[in-house]
């Protein structure tokens, strides 16, 4: 049977958030529905709010979610009814041409459920990232499902399943930060602060956090960061190119999303370095570079999804480290909150006050 539950939706570009009754259809072959147990909040879904995505209102926010699987569809075996699960937002195919080259965290065909979750008048919705989990129930793909842990706090687990993901993963898997590198880090929200830690975790002898608020910045350093330069008041490429010898840092990971700060980016790698863009930006964005700059410089200019992850190898794994005391996790839930302070939360994110509010259901 279909069931009826609160979920938060964006009902059109720039309207507030409201929680409405969902309909979310029983798991149809390959499928999973999942009593979400937490939800960040992520500022990708402010993208989606603003109608910086698409256009395909209404959305069914969230998507940095934790939960149990509460039945499955037909054909589904890797995952059963009562597992503690992490969503995620790329269900690797098995199939296209980067998976079948051995590359599965590009997979150019990722897939999600193919039922919709409806509004009570039958209007479909579309699922952020194709999840939709600021909801007391979601259906999504089987594959979208990575089981772990379940010791291990909703909250905090559910972290994994985006922002923390994609900063950890922009560092370690895109950026390849290695033993000895020097780093910086441009946007030190929760995405930021999660390529703080990545790059620590790989041995980054020099780790460098900016940012236009100083609050970030202090926690910045609680996360890892070696160096903190603030962008307000500083010349960011001066100041990592002074804390580097004169010469810029190995590899840089720009999560805030906008052509000034790829453009801090760009110049404020060392020769040979890579820039790593994590941050989204919008439609409306364009670059403009010297191409014998781009030429000169060298090195390697790349964008990561998702922080090139395979949910099947790092959620696991990064459960463990947290377990284990090596990271914290824990550390980015600023606060939690309930379906109803989404909207809530993003004035709070807008402002700066917060690196992660987490809806706990
Ligand atoms: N690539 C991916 O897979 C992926 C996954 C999740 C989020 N994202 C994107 O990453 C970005 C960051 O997400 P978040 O949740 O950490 O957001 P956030 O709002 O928590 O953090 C953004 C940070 O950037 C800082 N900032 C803003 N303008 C700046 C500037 N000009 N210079 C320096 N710092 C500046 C803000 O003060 C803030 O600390 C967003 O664009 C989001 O959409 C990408
Ligand atoms: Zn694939
Ligand atoms: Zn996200």
């Amino acid at each position: 049977m279909p069931q009826q539950v609160q979920g938060v939706v964006a009902p059109g570009r720039d309207e507030p958030v409201c929680v409405e009754t969902i309909t979310v259809p029983d798991p149809g072959p390959g499928e999973a529905v999942v009593r979400v147990q937490a939800c960040g909040v992520c500022h990708t879904d402010l993208h989606y709010k603003q109608g910086g995505i698409s256009d395909d209102f209404p959305f069914l926010l969230g998507h940095e979610a934790a939960g149990v699987v509460e039945s499955v569809g037909d054909g589904v075996s890797d995952v059963v009814p009562g597992d503690f699960v992490v969503l995620n937002w790329r269900a690797v195919c098995g199939r296209c041409r980067a998976c079948l080259r051995g590359r599965p965290w590009y997979c150019f065909d990722t897939h999600n459920a193919r039922q919709k979750m409806t509004l009570g008048d039958g209007t479909e919705l579309s699922p952020a990232l194709g999840i939709g989990a600021f909801a007391e129930k979601t259906l999504v793909a089987a594959g979208q499902c990575t089981k772990v842990d379940p010791a291990v706090a909703p909250s905090v687990a559910g972290l994994l399943g985006c922002g923390v993901m994609a900063g950890i993963g922009a560092a370690v898997n895109t950026g390849q930060v290695g033993r000895g590198d020097t780093v910086a880090v441009i946007g030190c929200g929760g995405v930021g602060d999660a390529a703080i830690v990545g790059a620590r975790l790989a041995g980054a002898a020099k780790v460098i956090a900016v940012d236009v608020d100083a609050r970030k910045l202090d926690i910045a350093r609680t996360m890892g960061a070696t160096h903190t330069v603030d962008s307000r008041t500083a010349d960011p490429v001066e100041a990592i190119r002074e804390i580097t010898g004169g010469f810029g840092v190995d590899v840089v990971i720009e999560a805030v999303g906008r052509p000034e700060t790829y453009k801090q980016a760009f110049y404020a790698r060392d020769l040979a370095g890579t820039v790593v863009l994590v941050g989204v930006p919008t439609p409306d964005m364009t670059l403009e570079l010297p191409l014998l700059d781009v030429f000169g410089r060298g090195g390697a200019l790349k964008s990561s999804w998702y922080g090139d992850c395979l949910p099947s190898r790092d959620f696991p794994m990064l459960i463990d480290l947290h377990q284990q005391g090596r990271i914290d996790l824990a550390a980015f839930v600023t606060e939690t909150i309930s379906l109803g302070e989404v909207e809530k939360a993003f004035a709070r994110m807008h402002e700066g006050d917060v690196l992660r509010s987490v809806v706990v259901l």
